[in-house]
Formats: structure tokens, sequence, C-alpha cells
């Protein structure tokens, strides 16, 4: 696939105006103060070293330019370290609303504001230090990319008037399958680990089913039980 050198502005400021307003009713309140935190706005593409160093000061994190997407282990190690990965190149007019793979609204919109959410980085963190120590275990590592992929890709949270919000990054900067949500043909289910872990997904698609956790500390909670389970996770967990 080949990208334009440089983001276009007026695809940015689309997809972003398009974006919050949409997630207005959707997103859960952490994106909303991560999004204020990093100073994202519409007509401004974002520098990713300004971004880079206000997410320093924040948490001490950093953000790292690479030119796709990073194998499994190698991210997870970055994470480890306290290191987002992020492309650097912006669909063009024509695919805002089809990606072949992630762009840098997806990477940036879609994961920053609740990586600079002080609870929410440690449990990227945490995430990350989890696939370093299972390092060369193909099947746990496997795993993990399943629990990354069921809650910091494509979670919801339950809301606190009833319903769901997105938490998940690929939903977050996903106008159609963020809609997708609440009309009604999707499957929600209740988180279940044992359940996630096992689930192969296909990142071609939009999901056919999603994994709503009651709130945060659960979810941190059945990281802190992944983790525990080591790697026996099923004989552990079932
Ligand atoms: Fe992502």
């Amino acid at each position: 696939m080949s990208h334009a050198v440089f983001p276009d502005p007026a695809v940015w400021q689309i997809l972003f105006n398009r974006q919050v307003e949409n997630l207005k009713t959707k997103a859960c309140p952490e994106f909303f103060a991560g999004l204020e935190r990093l100073g994202f706005e519409a007509g401004e593409v974002p520098v990713l070293d300004h971004l880079s160093q206000r997410l320093y000061q924040l948490n001490g994190w950093q953000i790292q330019r690479v030119p796709g997407i990073v194998d499994a282990g190698d991210f997870l190690a970055m994470l480890a370290d306290r290191i987002f990965p992020s492309t650097y190149f912006l669909r063009s007019m024509a695919q805002l609303d089809y990606l072949e793979e992630p762009d840098m609204f997806h990477d940036l919109f879609g994961h920053l504001p609740l990586l600079a959410d002080p609870a929410f980085s440690e449990f990227y963190k945490k995430l990350g230090a989890l696939g370093v120590a299972v390092h060369g275990n193909t099947e746990a590592l496997e795993r993990i990319e399943r629990f990354y992929w069921y809650t910091v890709e494509f979670g919801l949270v339950a809301a606190p008037a009833g319903g769901v919000q997105i938490y998940g990054s690929g939903l977050l900067s996903s106008f159609g399958e963020s809609r997708q949500i609440y009309g009604g043909a999707v499957e929600i289910r209740p988180f279940d680990l044992v359940e996630i872990l096992e689930l192969p997904f296909d990142k071609s698609q939009m999901q056919p089913v999603y994994y709503v956790v009651p709130d945060f500390e659960f979810l941190f909670g059945q990281l802190e039980k992944l983790a525990s389970a080591g790697l026996a996770l099923r004989p552990v967990l079932s």
C-alpha cells in the first residue's frame, strides 16, 4: 500500500470533527478527558514529536514513529517500556471509511486519549510486560493478543445510566463501526476472560461480537488474573 507523504489537513479535520460529534453520546468520559489533556484539535494535524513530549510530561510515555504494523512481540515490548508506536500516514479523502491497515487517525485519535489516562496507561504497560514475560511462547502470546484485541481495540464498558460506552481504540477511530454498536444488530456479551482467550479474531472485517466490562477496575483485575495465571492460562482459569 502506498501512502501520501504528508497527511492531508482537510482529511484530519473531517475525521476529527465527524468523530468527536459522533462519539459525544458513545465514548467513555476518560476518552474526552484524554483528548483535552493532549490538546488534540481538528484544525491541526498532530506532530508526533510534540505529542510525544506532551505525553511524556503527563505520564512518562513516548511515541515512536513506525512505518506500519509492528510484530506483536515487538509491539508489547515497546508498551512495556512506555513507548507507543504510531504510524504517520493518514488515509486519503477517498478512504475516509475504509482502511486496509491502521493509520495515524487510529493510532493517535484512537489510542492516545486513553493512554493519557494514568490508570489506563498502566494497564497498557502491564499488558506489554506480560508479553515480554512470555517471550518465545507463541500460544501465550496469541492469548495476550486476543486479550488486547477484545479490550484495548474493541472494548466496551457499561455506561452509568445503562447501555454501553466505547473505550476500544478500533471503535473510537471508526465512524461506521462505532455507530454499528448502537444499531442493535451486533452481539454484545459480558466480558468473559476464558472465552476471549480462546476466540480468534479477524482484522479484515467489522467484529461479529464485542465484550463489555462493568467498569475499568474490573478490566484491570482481569489483566491481573491473566498475569497471575502465567503460562498455564487455560487450566488455571477453567
Ligand atoms: Fe490499534
